[in-house]
């Protein structure tokens, strides 16, 4: 009834619509993933949006912002500040005896210039005020820039993070 020609063209016929069927149903599950997803879709190419143009302006006034101190402060890790008073260890310790620096046991909240045995630069002993957090992130920040005149030879912490988790930490110790 058919011969072999029929029989190979049906053949060909129906792969072929096999293979457009794959293909455009390959083609409408992408189109789904991408934009068809109904509200989820939307939100997803709002922020692929964001994050190409309108993020990268937000993103640059969040890193000029920045969170505050207050903000850092209260969720500081005061294990990762001690790793980073490993920059300070050189000169300061924090047993109660005095090194290059005074000793920093007990530092948040004491009062400035007055570890005694302790020889000062005239600018920290004649400074007032009390080593509040916020008073030790300004000077941990830029330290000559905060006293002029220290004789804390030290560039300062640049990292907001690292300057919270650091007052973290050395709020921990005793006085
Ligand atoms: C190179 C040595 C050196 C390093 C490093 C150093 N300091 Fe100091 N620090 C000093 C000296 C010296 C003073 C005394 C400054 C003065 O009298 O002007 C001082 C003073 C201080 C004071 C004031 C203490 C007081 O009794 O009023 C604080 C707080 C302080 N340092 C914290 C730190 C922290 C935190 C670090 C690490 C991030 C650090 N320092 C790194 C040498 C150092």
């Amino acid at each position: 009834m058919f011969d072999t020609m029929t029989v190979t063209k049906a053949g060909g016929a129906l792969c072929g619509a096999l293979l457009i069927f794959l293909l455009g149903k390959w083609a409408a599950e992408s189109l789904y993933h991408t934009g068809a997803e109904g509200g989820h879709g939307g939100e997803e190419m709002a922020q692929a949006y964001t994050i190409d143009t309108g993020a990268s302006e937000g993103g640059e006034e969040a890193v000029a912002e920045g969170p505050t101190f207050e903000e850092l402060f209260a969720s500081a890790d005061a294990a990762a500040g001690e790793k980073v008073f490993g920059k300070c260890k050189a000169c300061h310790k924090v047993d109660g005896s005095n090194g290059t620096g005074p000793h920093l046991d007990g530092v948040v909240g004491r009062a400035v210039g007055t570890v005694a045995g302790f020889g000062y630069s005239d600018a920290m002993a004649g400074h007032g005020g009390n080593w509040e957090p916020a008073a030790l992130d300004e000077f941990l920040a830029n330290p000559k820039g905060d006293v002029p005149g220290t004789k804390m030879s030290f560039a300062g912490l640049p990292k907001a993070q690292d300057r919270a988790n650091l007052i973290a930490y050395l709020q921990t110790l005793g006085g």
